[in-house]
Parts: C-alpha cells; sequence; structure tokens
C-alpha cells in the first residue's frame, strides 16, 4: 500500500477551470496545499503515463488531477445477490474508473428497509471496499406504520439517503402510499436527511401490463408503452410538490424525459430543495439503438427518444440536473435477444465507465472538463452533504484523485474490465481520456489498470443530518 506524498506536474481540474499546480498530501491523506507552478512548464515530456518515485511522489506531467468522481447511485448487490457483484468487485470496478466514493442502494437482500437490515449490511460489507461508501436505507411500504421511527433508526446508523422505489423494479421493493410519505417528508423536512426518488408510478405500470398482449415483444417500443411517459412524469410532479409543501431534501434520480427537466427547473426557481441526477446511458443513447444494442440497453427508467437525450443535456448545461450518476446495475444472467423486451432483469453495468464516457464527450467539445468536475464529483458531494471533504481537491479535502490520461484511448473489453457482470451497451466501445491511476485519501488504490491497494474503503457514515 502506497501512501502518496505529492503529485507533481500535472494538471488539476476544478468546477472553475484547470490550474497548473502540484498537489502536496498530508499525513492523513488529506490535502495539506496545491502549489501552483509558472506558466512556463507546459507539461510536456517524452514518456507516457504516470510515474511513481522515490518517497512517494507520482509524477503526472501531461496528466489530470480530477476529485474522484462520487458516483451517488450504485448497487453493488452485497450482501444477498453477489452472483451478479459484490462489494470488492463492485468498488474495484469503481477504483478503476476513477470513482472514489459510491452511494449504495438499499435493493439488496434482505431489503434495507429497517435498522436491523441496515445494520447487518453494515456489517457485511465492511473491509471490503477498495473505495470510500455511503449506504442507502429504503422507505418500505411495510413498515408503513412506523416509518417514522424505522427511518430515524437508519438515519441514526448513518445511512447517505432514503430511497424511495415509486416503480417496480429489481427486488420489487414496495413505497409507502403519498400520504406516508408526506407525513415523513413533513417530519424531516429541516434535518437534512436525503430523500431519494426512483419515479415511476406502480399503478400506472400496472394498468399497462394489461396491453403485453397486443404488443410485439421484440419492439422495443413496447417496453416504451408499457413504462408509459405519463407514469414517469406524474411520479416526478408529485415527488416536487412534497419537497415544495415540506420542505425536505429531495434528490431525483435517473431523470429520463424532456418534460422532467422543465419540471424540475420549475420546482427549484419555486425554492423547492431538490437536486436531480442523469446517467451516461440516457445521455449517450436514445431509442434508436435498440437495434444494434438490443437488450444490453434495458434499464428503467427506460431510455427514450433523442429529444428526451438532447433535453438532458441541456438541462446538465443550464443546472436544472444538478449531476451524474451510473445506477450501476449489474446483472450476471446473460439477456437472450430473444426475449421480450418487457422481461426482466434491467439495468446497466456503469461505474467503470462513467468517466471515461464523459471524458470522451468533453474531449469531443460537448461539455467542458470542468463541466465533468461539477457532475461527477462536486454537485453529488454537495447533494449528499460530503462537500468538500469529498468532490473537491481544496486543502483539507480528502486527496481523493482520478489521475486522468487525455491522450489515452480507451476500450471497454475484458482486460480493463472488474466487475462481475458485463451487461453494458458500450461494451467494445472506444474513446479517449482514461484514468490511469486512483487515490482515495491519499492511498494509491489502482495504478496502470491494476488494482494496488487492499480494501480500505470508509464507511462514510452521514453525519451531514440534523437531528
Ligand atoms: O434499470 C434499473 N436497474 N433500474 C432500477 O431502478 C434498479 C436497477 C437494478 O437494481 O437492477
Ligand atoms: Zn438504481
Amino acid at each position: 500500500m502506497q501512501q502518496i506524498t505529492r503529485v507533481i506536474g500535472g494538471t488539476v481540474w476544478s468546477e472553475d477551470g484547470p490550474l497548473q499546480a502540484d498537489l502536496v498530501l498530508d499525513a492523513e491523506g488529506k490535502v495539506e496545499a496545491l502549489e501552483v507552478r509558472g506558466s512556463q512548464d507546459t507539461g510536456a515530456r517524452d514518456e507516457k503515463g504516470p510515474r511513481l518515485e522515490e518517497g512517494g511522489v507520482i509524477d503526472a506531467t501531461g496528466l489530470w488531477l480530477l476529485p474522484g468522481a462520487v458516483d451517488v447511485h450504485v448497487h453493488f448487490r452485497d450482501p444477498g445477490l453477489v452472483e451478479s457483484e459484490d462489494f470488492l468487485t463492485g468498488s474495484a470496478a469503481a477504483a478503476l474508473g476513477g470513482v472514489t466514493t459510491v452511494l449504495d442502494m438499499p435493493n439488496t437482500l434482505p431489503p434495507v428497509g429497517d435498522p436491523g437490515a441496515l445494520g447487518e449490511k453494515i456489517r457485511a460489507v465492511a473491509g471490503r471496499s477498495y473505495v470510500d461508501y455511503g449506504l442507502f436505507g429504503a422507505a418500505v411500504a411495510e413498515r408503513e406504520d412506523d416509518l417514522l421511527a424505522a427511518v430515524e433508526a437508519m438515519a441514526a446508523l448513518g445511512a447517505c439517503g432514503i430511497k424511495v422505489f415509486l416503480g417496480p423494479t429489481t427486488g420489487d421493493i414496495q413505497a409507502p402510499g403519498w400520504g406516508a410519505l408526506y407525513e415523513l417528508c413533513r417530519h424531516f423536512g429541516k434535518s437534512g436527511l436525503v430523500f431519494t426518488f426512483h419515479c415511476e408510478d406502480r399503478d400506472v405500470i400496472q394498468r399497462a401490463r394489461a396491453r403485453r398482449r397486443r404488443l410485439d415483444p421484440a419492439d422495443y417500443q413496447s417496453l416504451l408503452q408499457l413504462r408509459p411517459r405519463f407514469g414517469e412524469l406524474l411520479a416526478t410532479d408529485g415527488v416536487l410538490r412534497l419537497a415544495l409543501e415540506t420542505g425536505a431534501r429531495v434528490h431525483i434520480a435517473h431523470v429520463a424525459l424532456k418534460e422532467a427537466v422543465v419540471a424540475i427547473a420549475q420546482a427549484k426557481r419555486w425554492g423547492a430543495q431538490v437536486t436531480a441526477e442523469t446517467c451516461p446511458q440516457y445521455l449517450l443513447l436514445s431509442d434508436g439503438d435498440y437495434p444494434v444494442h438490443g437488450p444490453a440497453m434495458k434499464a428503467l427508467p427506460p431510455i427514450r427518444s433523442a429529444g428526451d437525450r438532447e433535453a438532458l443535456w441541456q438541462g446538465l448545461l443550464e443546472g436544472a440536473i444538478d449531476l451524474v450518476a451510473t445506477d450501476h446495475a449489474p446483472h450476471r444472467r446473460e439477456r437472450s435477444a430473444h426475449e421480450a423486451v418487457w422481461e426482466p432483469p434491467f439495468g446497466i453495468a456503469g461505474v467503470q465507465t462513467m468517466l471515461p464516457l464523459l471524458l470522451d464527450q468533453a474531449l469531443q467539445g460537448a461539455c467542458t472538463v470542468s463541466d465533468v468536475v461539477r457532475w461527477t464529483s462536486a454537485n453529488p458531494a454537495r447533494a449528499y452533504g460530503l462537500y468538500p471533504q469529498k468532490g473537491s481537491l481544496l486543502p483539507g479535502a480528502d486527496a481523493d484523485v482520478a489521475l486522468v490520461d487525455p491522450e489515452a484511448e480507451w476500450r471497454v473489453d475484458e482486460t480493463w474490465w472488474k466487475g462481475k457482470s458485463r451487461n453494458t451497451p458500450f461494451w467494445g466501445r472506444r474513446g479517449k481520456g482514461l484514468p490511469v491511476a486512483t487515490l482515495v485519501r491519499g492511498r494509491l488504490v489502482s495504478w496502470q489498470g491494476s488494482l494496488a491497494a487492499e480494501p480500505q474503503g470508509r464507511f462514510l457514515a452521514n453525519s451531514a443530518v440534523r437531528r
């Protein structure tokens, strides 16, 4: 395990732009200082890739230093569903992808709907993560009668947020009704506890199921009809209203629709404490890509039209959407091209590919590198009360660093992939801009495509919650 003391010669990126600076780390793995270099240093050198020198110094000449990405939406399937992923493999994939903090969703087994299950999960994953991590609890229908107590106790154990699955998805965790959610959000309105919503309306989806008989099981449009836009928009509007009426901190997961972007922007103008995320798959794909990618692009909510895709980019650039997360949803089971488009499993394994995909977009001019930092580090850390300890390289922050070679070409293939499941539409994709080394609290965790340390990720018990 290598403790790094300095990273010299690189370009340090923040939300505000690039800085030619050396990063100085203290013995606790925090940023001690950023030492700005003279403008004559062009960063040119002959040798490619980072170089590790005596005394824990990394020569990063020609490379970029980004605050490690904070992926606020992963499903590492641990405990209970570990044939698809576990914390070791999921966090290894994160580390190689430049992700230094993950927040893990509660649809594991048993579902994390009460303090007992959360305590069990905290113990089960301890010592098995390469990156720092938070764990969600869930608000579940079974606990509707003592919801406040269950959520209070999960918050006390350090849950990073409370997930509410308004529509059916992997694990089929049912949400309490709107009345109970209203009470819940009123109760925790001023606490800072984040309520994260999967916005698809269960009733709308259940009614739509009857249409299956009349739909073509091979046509992607059938899936879109069975998960109607109406269901997503109704749930989104309800959640925004909940935020407005109660003052609760609300986060909307995986936004996929144009009208949702408009509604979120409006709710923000009206003063809602709301943040919103989208995912690389919604930014890079649309329904027209199904003939190419097939079932590998099945996710919930579904990937929709090119018009939605463009509205999501616009929403990010204008700030209606705050951040990008992966919804890393590994499934070991092979999906057959012959199964109906509406059959599970749904989801895309994406924790390793988010930063490469977005950096490639930045290098092609779709956005700036600072945008990528804002969407994948600073804003996600802010959304969950982790900023500036996470999501920044300001003095005093944890030295979580993604070292990126902007010239390196990447290909999503088995030589690089660390996850257990390969369900991604980006398999085989090529691009430019590759995380080549990752530091977590100053420790070298990955180096040139390999793991470089034992799993020493820490549980980030949420201290942002005022109780
Ligand atoms: O596609 C999805 N997969 N959407 C979700 O909401 C859950 C996820 C999973 O856990 O598989
Ligand atoms: Zn998810």
